[in-house]
């Protein structure tokens, strides 16, 4: 792969563009930017230079040309049917997802994936080779493209390489059970940095790349001694790791919340539950790292305990549709479809549900009002990078109120110290924290919401972007700027 250098001095690829296509019922389509906070974190640092964004367009659709949007370039790469299945929910999520949250389902090793994730990973290596300028910075994003590293510094030697790792990077144990482990270490080393959410993580790759490759490493960089390698090359290479946790739009998320709208919203959502004393509230992706499972039972035998009842008390679960065509998702849903079942017929009154259980993905002013509304967040994955429900959370309730009950198995975690930590896997003990944040005190609740949105307010996501770049500049293995 040899490229002609393009015009472009910062590129992003992520599986994803920062944009959905919006198909309307008379055939016409539009683009609306995406709801995530990937796309709030780049803006600032795109504007003002000539960016780039790769990205999967979403559905198979024809092929669609490159566009401008908001002075960024967006280049759309399209999936066939099969590319979707192999490369995004069978590679991607059928194999790294659940290996990389520490094998809560079985991964499935199939090599016709593995064939079609290279096949994939080359293609965005191509296309950012074509659109970066001569010694551009790229960043590259997640676990779908772990082989670009290495391919873009195979075509441009010139281009500084970033990478960052939005999910866990799992410890040697787990990840030797990889079959094409080693290409995907090989894959990562061809970037400059390496960012990962908690040093745990980057801990977990150095030691991957020790054992499985037998690097060696000072602090927090590796070192690639050289071989005779069809993805690295022959040359040494010094790779720096570090931990970036990511965060979210403090300020946008803090002012929206505090909009009159929002507030009455808030009012209005807690009228409709029929004005309970306690609201408690889940929002997640429907993924089965979430613990949701877990939750419902903590909850149920609450109920069973006589510890709550309706309709003092109910739980709000919102389970934003996810990978709806894999079968592990399809399973959950099923489950959780019965438990949600179960716990209604057994402990709901007439007019109040144990349970509200919304299968729908909401807009941003909606979420602000459900945070508000909520006297009680439980956030109990099982594994989590990060977990940017919780830091939004914090960010809207600018009125000191809430509680927030964390899973000790997030990154989010390791900064809000002062929520109510819990394992998921110990009901009792998880049935235990949700009762001690719901009787909590409100003085000392304040207290420890002001502390958690003053780490959210000088963490922003803005913050973290900027520590990003600075470490990617400042990495070793500097390229020659031409
Ligand atoms: C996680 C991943 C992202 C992914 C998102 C939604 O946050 O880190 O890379 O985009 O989930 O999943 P989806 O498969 O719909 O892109």
């Amino acid at each position: 792969m040899v490229s002609a250098a393009g015009t472009f001095d910062f590129v992003v690829a992520a599986n994803r563009l920062p944009v959905d296509r919006v198909v309307e019922a008379d055939g016409s389509a539009h683009w609306q930017t995406s709801p995530g906070g990937l796309v709030s974190a780049m803006d600032p640092v795109m504007q003002g230079r000539r960016a780039a964004w790769v990205g999967w367009a979403g559905d198979p659709t024809d092929e669609i040309a490159p566009f401008d949007r908001d002075g960024i370039r967006l280049h759309p790469l399209m999936l066939t049917v099969t590319e979707i299945q192999d490369y995004y929910e069978g590679f991607s999520n059928e194999t790294l997802w659940p290996l990389y949250h520490d094998v809560i389902v079985p991964p499935r090793y199939r090599r016709r994936w593995w064939a079609a994730y290279e096949r994939i990973n080359t293609r965005f290596a191509e296309a950012v080779a074509d659109l970066a300028a001569p010694g551009a910075t790229v960043w590259i994003h997640d676990y779908q493209l772990q082989l670009v590293p290495s391919m873009l510094r195979a075509a441009r030697p010139d281009l500084r390489i970033g990478w960052f790792n939005h999910i866990p990077f799992p410890p040697v144990e787990l990840f030797g059970q990889l079959p094409w482990g080693r290409s995907v270490l090989r894959g990562l080393l061809g970037a400059d940095f390496l960012g990962f959410q908690r040093t745990n993580d980057a801990g977990n790759f150095m030691r991957a790349c020790h054992q499985l490759l037998g690097t060696t490493s000072t602090g927090d960089v590796v070192s690639w001694a050289g071989a005779d390698d069809d993805l690295l090359g022959a040359e040494p290479r010094r790779v720096r790791t570090g931990a970036v946790p990511i965060s979210i739009d403090f300020t946008s998320m803090d002012e929206l919340a505090r909009e009159p709208a929002v507030r009455h919203r808030a009012a209005e959502i807690r009228a409709s539950l029929g004005d309970p004393q306690t609201v408690l509230l889940g929002v997640d992706r429907l993924d089965y790292t979430k613990g949701i499972r877990h939750r419902l039972r903590a909850i149920s035998e609450l109920f069973a305990d006589g510890e709550i009842t309706t309709p003092d008390v109910t739980l709000l679960q919102i389970a934003t549709p996810s990978r709806e065509r894999v079968r592990a998702y399809q399973e959950l849903r099923s489950q959780i479809d019965g438990q949600v079942g179960r716990i209604n017929g057994d402990f709901s009154g007439i007019g109040a549900s144990a349970v509200h259980y919304l299968h729908h993905s909401y807009p941003r002013e909606e979420m602000a009002a459900l945070y508000l509304a909520a006297d009680v967040l439980l956030v109990t994955p099982l594994r989590d990078g990060m977990n940017l429900v919780a830091k939004e959370y914090a960010a809207s309730r600018w009125d000191g109120g809430g509680a927030l009950v964390l899973s000790e198995f997030t990154g989010a975690a390791q900064e809000l110290s002062q929520a109510f930590l819990c394992n998921p896997h110990d009901i009792v003990g998880l049935k235990q924290t949700i009762l001690r944040a719901m009787r909590e005190d409100p003085a000392a609740l304040r207290k420890r919401m002001l502390a958690m949105r003053r780490r959210v307010r000088t963490h922003d996501v803005h913050a973290w972007a900027r520590r990003y770049l600075d470490a990617l500049e400042a990495a070793p293995g500097k390229p020659s700027r031409g």
